[in-house]
């Protein structure tokens, strides 16, 4: 279990894109603690979200660390040009890497934070044999390719078993968990062993996402928002 104080990281996908500027500041100016670009490419996922242009003008105005999630096929072509765009952490999709080692040594040897995302159907146990090289695993609870979606219960298991699997080798492992979060979960995430709560729709379809961002900060392992 984390000792360290949860991070919360909006993730961008549901900002207002003809705000994109204002949503940026309104992230800047919170508790949030990194930005999540999720990056789309029509093939890995059944959905285009956005590109390097994008990734450009969010990394031009964004005070805080940028984690950068690829759902696209062959992420190792496209892994400098993330960094040069802004890019602090990558996190790649098991699912999508025949050569998960490799890419994650070019991670690190770019300087920045190295992810591993599992999908739902995808078991904790395969990464058995990397699990030492890792920085962070993205455990999605939800397909990936879309905001909005239900949470999947089975994360809650997920998490614990990923934990028991880096204890004693990776205790610094950090568990970001990607999907349908919010405070109506977030303490029990934490609980089962999270250290990162990503939201999208519910900080930005907030009526007051500043304030939707500070409840999950101030969540607390097992409880509810007090
Ligand atoms: C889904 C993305 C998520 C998504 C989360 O493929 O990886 O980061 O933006 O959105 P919510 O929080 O709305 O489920
Ligand atoms: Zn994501």
């Amino acid at each position: 279990m984390s000792i360290n104080p949860h991070l919360i990281a909006p993730s961008v996908l549901a900002a207002d894109f003809a705000r994109l500027y204002d949503e940026i500041q309104m992230v800047n100016n919170s508790d949030a603690d990194w930005f999540h670009i999720d990056i789309m490419d029509g093939v890995f996922v059944p959905n285009i979200s956005f590109g390097f242009p994008v990734l450009h003008a969010i990394a031009k105005y964004a005070k805080k660390p940028l984690d950068v999630h690829l759902m696209i096929v062959d992420p190792d072509r496209y892994l400098g040009l993330f960094k040069s765009s802004g890019a602090d952490g990558i996190t790649v999709h098991y699912e999508a890497c025949t050569h998960l080692h490799r890419t994650l040594a070019a991670i690190k040897e770019l300087g920045c934070r190295a992810g591993v995302a599992l999908n739902p159907h995808t078991p904790v146990s395969l990464l058995k044999d990397v699990i030492r090289d890792i920085d962070l695993v993205c455990i999605m609870s939800v397909n990936p390719g879309f905001g909005g979606q239900k949470f999947i219960e089975q994360t809650y298991t997920k998490i614990k078993e990923l934990r028991n699997l880096a204890a004693g080798v990776n205790d610094g492992l950090l568990i970001e968990i990607d999907g349908g979060v919010g405070v109506h979960n977030g303490g029990l995430l934490l609980e089962a062993g999270a250290d990162v709560l990503v939201a999208g729709s519910n900080v930005f379809a907030a009526s007051d996402p500043t304030d939707a961002i500070l409840q999950l900060k101030k969540l607390r392992k097992g409880l509810q928002n007090v």
